[in-house]
């Protein structure tokens, strides 16, 4: 019991304007100018997208690092399970390429510039950078594994927040992204199995 009130105090804290979680205290989310254009008025009020919008650049830069990470593998992949896992991973990179533009999309109807550098998402990212050299097959597979879920940790974490502040388009989007990593996830796991 007491450990439900203590995650929904910490969804809440997390909603609260500046108070949403960042790694090493870096600004992820700046507002776009919006010179002649109107203000934006969605309904979901200016603390709310900038909490969103920081949230949804953290699972971009994870995203986009596993991205390049997967396509690093299907480029590297050696051993007896070339052919398999070759075709496997393009399938997973090519998913999560098209996911990002989903991502960053959303964040610029929130208000927001979307991070897009290798120098912001080193900042941001949580997932770590592709290993310097190509693993083992079978490493790789454990490195997707934490990839995945690592980004679906994130993305978990901002979905109450996203709700909160009454944007199911960006909750919606959250959860999915939640629904591949896991299984994702799931499906490499499986291939350590004996
Ligand atoms: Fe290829």
């Amino acid at each position: 019991m007491a450990k439900v009130v203590n995650k929904k105090s910490s969804v809440l804290a997390a909603s609260a304007p500046g108070k949403v979680p960042k790694k090493g205290a870096v600004k992820v989310a700046d507002e776009s100018g919006s010179r002649n254009a109107p203000l934006i008025n969605i309904g979901i009020d200016r603390e709310d997208r900038a909490a969103i919008a920081e949230g949804l650049s953290r699972v971009l830069a994870d995203t986009y690092t596993l991205y390049l990470t997967t396509h690093n593998f299907h480029w590297n992949v050696t051993g007896p399970h070339f052919n398999s896992l070759h075709a496997m991973f393009m399938g997973q990179y090519t998913e999560l390429w098209g996911s990002t533009d989903v991502l960053a999309e959303r964040i610029r109807a929130l208000g927001h510039y979307a991070p897009g550098s290798y120098a912001e998402f080193s900042k941001i990212a949580t997932v770590p950078d592709v290993p310097a050299s190509p693993p083992k097959a079978m490493e790789m597979v454990r490195i997707l594994v934490k990839g995945h879920e690592t980004v679906s940790r994130i993305a978990r974490e901002f979905i109450p927040v996203a709700a909160e502040a009454g944007d199911d388009p960006t909750a919606d989007l959250l959860t999915a992204r939640c629904t591949v990593h896991d299984q994702t996830a799931w499906m490499l796991r499986s291939l350590l199995e004996d």
